[in-house]
């Protein structure tokens, strides 16, 4: 397994848990709602689409055949991806105080948006089988272990 699909899914355990304490603190404490936005980004951004990164790059390349285009790619998506998600939830946390905190929501989300915008790229062309060259004698190419 390569360390980023390690790494992204170890990321978005962590947002689940983060997500599901926002989540319970708004059940418990119907104020807390002003928090909806850091509970519903740690949730879908954090730990659903991390996850799925985390899946995709794990599955694709062995479902199509074709090694992953780009493990630069993925390492800009990862670590893009995780500040982006953390700054835009201290943004979302303090924009109900601080009005000022729009510009921590915009800096997060252009940060976010970059990541997520690598993965679309990394995976269209991997799925067009322009990735690295299989060498000849290593049969399905150098980032396709069926297993490990
Ligand atoms: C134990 C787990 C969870 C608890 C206790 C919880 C609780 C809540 C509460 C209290 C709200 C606010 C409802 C309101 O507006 O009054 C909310 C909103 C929301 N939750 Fe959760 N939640 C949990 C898990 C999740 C998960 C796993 C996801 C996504 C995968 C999620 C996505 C959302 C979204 C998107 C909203 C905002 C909905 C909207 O825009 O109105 N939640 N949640
Ligand atoms: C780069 C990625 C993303 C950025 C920058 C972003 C940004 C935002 C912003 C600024 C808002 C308005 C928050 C407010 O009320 O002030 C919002 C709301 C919302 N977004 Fe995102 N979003 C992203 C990705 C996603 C994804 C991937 C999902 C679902 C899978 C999602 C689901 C939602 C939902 C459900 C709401 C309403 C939340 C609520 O009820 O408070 N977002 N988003």
């Amino acid at each position: 397994m390569d360390w980023f699909v390690r790494a992204f899914i170890k990321s978005a355990l962590v947002y689940l848990g983060l997500g599901i304490c926002f989540g319970l603190w708004m059940g418990i404490a119907p104020t807390a709602v002003i928090y909806r936005p850091a509970h519903a980004h740690l949730n879908l951004l954090g730990f659903v689409t991390m996850f799925i990164f985390g899946v995709a790059y794990h599955v694709i390349p062995r479902f199509s055949g074709h090694p992953l285009h780009s493990v630069r790619l993925a390492t800009l998506n990862w670590w893009a991806s995780n500040t982006g998600l953390v700054v835009l939830v201290i943004g979302f946390m303090f924009l109900p105080w601080r009005p000022q905190a729009r510009g921590v929501v915009a800096a997060g989300a252009v940060i976010a948006a970059i990541g997520a915008l690598a993965f679309v790229y990394n995976l269209w062309r991997t799925l067009d089988g322009s990735g690295p060259k299989p060498r000849h004698d290593s049969g399905m190419g150098r980032r396709l272990p069926m297993s490990g």
